[in-house]
């Protein structure tokens, strides 16, 4: 498997650690902190990225800021963590684990509001190290059921990176191909680029190559090419939020894979860990869509501009997948199948 962590808490200097994605593939570096800005920017200039590793990183980050701190009176704890939570939830707002994480450690310090400050920190801390252990156990539990769905062999294609990087380990999308590694399966992984970041080629070609998974890269607009030469039997998206419908937002350039994979009769699956569903957003069209910096597009990756100066860019960082498309959400509890507002109620409660 790959020898580096994504996202995790250090006890020894009290700090958020992560794997600073946006040195990759080149250079592997790890950032240690604790000061609010820091992780606010870190969350938002990707340096950490993937919907279930921002929720992590986002609850390991409040523990982190408010650790370091001292209070006055309980009453400032609880509008310092008040502040902090509303602060880190505004660095993104596509993907729903980043607001479920922090909800959920506001929650637990509520819970425990009868103990002291130190006592309460000491309940966040182990909420946060719980937080990132169940994210490996969903994501386990996401390849074994997409397990199911393959055969040794198969071409299987994923979008962007939900993988390893995404989350603590295993991914979502990319969990059926590293268990399947283990299992002998023999999967040859496609990897679509994923213009414009490139998380594709930086990041999901990077970890599976490492992992030694039979990985070939190419450019996004050929994936319809392959899926009608017949190389791919299968398709793993990961989510940022799927609504109650079973509409998702996943990285922009998901839903033309699904329509590519619909003409040429290929299985397309959501993978999401329970964390990434939103059941208070009713369909897709009530997700707010990141839009980033128009230079991520013209500027970015090329020592010159390749674009003609001023002209106007549109840069959505996601979009969202119409859940007719889509012939599986696979979560950590099963397989929901269409129509998506009832399996998946059903599934999640
Ligand atoms: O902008 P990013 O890199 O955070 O976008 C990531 C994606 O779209 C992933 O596919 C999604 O978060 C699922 S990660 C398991």
């Amino acid at each position: 498997m790959n020898d580096f962590e994504t996202v995790y808490l250090d006890d020894k200097t009290r700090k958020l650690v992560i794997l600073d994605q946006t040195r990759l593939p080149n250079e592997i570096t790890y950032l240690f902190l604790n000061d609010p800005k820091e992780i606010w920017e870190a969350i938002y200039l990707l340096k950490v990225r993937g919907a279930p590793a921002i929720g992590v990183s986002a609850a390991i980050g409040l523990w982190a800021i408010l650790a370091r701190e001292r209070y006055s009176s309980k009453e400032q704890f609880f509008s310092r963590l008040h502040q902090m939570v509303e602060y880190l939830d505004s660095a993104r707002p596509t993907a729903v684990n980043l607001s479920w994480a922090l909800e959920t450690m506001e929650q637990e310090a509520l819970g425990h509001r009868d103990f002291s400050v130190d006592g309460i920190l000491q309940v966040l801390h182990d909420k946060a190290v719980r937080i990132r252990e169940d994210d490996i156990a969903m994501c386990k539990a996401i390849g074994e059921h997409a397990l199911t769905l393959v055969k040794p062999g198969d071409g299987l294609l994923t979008h962007c990176n939900a993988g390893r990087l995404a989350t603590v380990k295993y991914g979502t999308a990319t969990a059926v191909m590293y268990l399947g590694q283990e299992r002998g399966y023999h999967f040859h992984v496609f990897c679509d680029e994923t213009r414009p970041l490139l998380q594709g080629a930086r990041l999901t070609a990077f970890e599976l190559h490492q992992a030694g998974i039979d990985v070939t890269l190419e450019c996004d607009g050929m994936s319809a090419s392959a899926m009608r030469k017949g190389l791919i039997q299968a398709v793993f998206v990961g989510a940022d939020r799927v609504a109650a419908n079973g509409d998702f937002a996943n990285k922009i350039g998901t839903s033309m894979l699904a329509l590519a994979a619909w003409r040429y009769h290929v299985p397309f699956y959501c993978c999401a860990p329970s964390s990434s569903i939103d059941f208070s957003t009713a369909s897709g069209d009530g997700i707010v869509i990141e839009e980033r910096k128009p230079e991520e597009v013209t500027d970015m990756w090329y020592q010159a501009p390749m674009a003609p100066r001023g002209i106007k860019v549109f840069n959505p960082a996601f979009d969202v997948t119409d859940h007719d498309l889509v012939t599986g959400i696979i979560t950590e509890k099963g397989i929901a199948r269409y129509p998506y507002d009832q399996s998946l109620r059903r599934m999640l409660g």
